[in-house]
């Protein structure tokens, strides 16, 4: 047979040689939320945070990458719903929140539309084209690359959903976006606005999202004595042996505090997620 014209033989998987050990995880500092997931979220996880409108999924965020800054790590934020000025005018509020973090280029906030207007790339009012696509993961790919950041959180990957063509291609792009940041060791929280329906059981307007992403963060509200509390569960978190329970968020002065939610108490069974 001629040189070049054996047919190709597919390579197996090989066994990574640290297999059994358990996967350096990222912290997110936030109390109560480390414990629930067992020290935090694998490295180079990306991982859906979803969850109804003020639930705090921006805080958690947020907080999720000023910690990682305060320890050394390069974070970025992308911004898509809201200005990042509105934004960090909110943040600001908040104790745990440090300018200096920001002019030191340790937490780098960036806004989709000023990255789309450099790309080219058609404005939030009209689709993607494929090209677009291409442009928009290969500059989400620079970010990282160039910054060596190892946290990143998109608010809200809805937003850039809802301009691709159809779940396919959603799907791809999520499963390509989560693939580059996984070889970067990049941690991303991709922020998912759920519809106000518990029972359909899915955490995304598109229900493609949490099936690529590898994990799902959810939070929601729960009605306690005419009183409406955060809640937060790990509904799944590849890599990581992890709490399955709802835990009660309380978003304080110094950021959220997380425990778990007693099974006894007036739980009303009104719960929005
Ligand atoms: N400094 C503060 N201390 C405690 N709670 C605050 C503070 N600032 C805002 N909040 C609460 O945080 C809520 C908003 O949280 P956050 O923006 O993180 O939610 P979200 O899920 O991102 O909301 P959205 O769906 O609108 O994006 C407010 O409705 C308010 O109740
Ligand atoms: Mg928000």
């Amino acid at each position: 047979m001629a040189r070049g014209t054996e047919p190709m033989k597919p390579t197996a998987v090989k066994l990574d040689p640290r297999g059994g050990r358990p996967r350096e995880k990222s912290k997110t500092y936030i109390e109560g939320m480390d414990r629930m997931l067992n020290g935090g979220i694998p490295i180079g996880n990306t991982s859906l945070l979803a969850g109804t409108v003020g639930s705090g999924k921006t805080t958690l965020a947020m907080e999720f990458l000023i910690n990682g800054a305060k320890n050394g790590e390069t974070a970025c934020y992308i911004s898509v719903t809201e200005p990042s000025s509105k934004m960090l005018e909110n943040l600001r509020t908040y104790g745990f929140f440090d300018d200096s973090l920001v002019t030191e280029g340790k937490l780098n906030i960036f806004d989709l539309g000023i990255i789309n207007d450099r790309l080219g790339v058609e404005r939030l009012d009209g689709s993607y084209s494929p090209k677009d696509m291409e442009a928009l993961l290969g500059a989400f790919e620079d970010i990282v690359d160039e910054l060596q950041a190892t946290r990143l959180v998109i608010d809200s990957i809805t937003a850039v959903c809802y301009q691709l063509p159809d779940r396919g291609s959603i799907r791809n792009f999520i499963f390509r976006l989560g693939q580059f940041l996984s070889t970067f060791g990049c941690t991303t929280l991709l922020i998912s606005e759920t519809v106000v329906d518990a029972a359909t059981q899915t955490y995304s307007i598109f229900g493609v999202e949490e099936a690529v992403a590898d994990g799902v963060i959810l939070m929601g509200n729960v009605q306690r004595q005419g009183d409406l509390l955060r809640t937060m569960q790990i509904v799944k978190m590849r890599g990581a042996k992890h709490s399955r329970a709802r835990h009660l968020v309380e978003l304080t002065p110094i950021g959220l505090s997380v425990v778990p939610l007693l099974k006894w108490g007036q739980e009303t069974g009104a719960v929005y997620s």
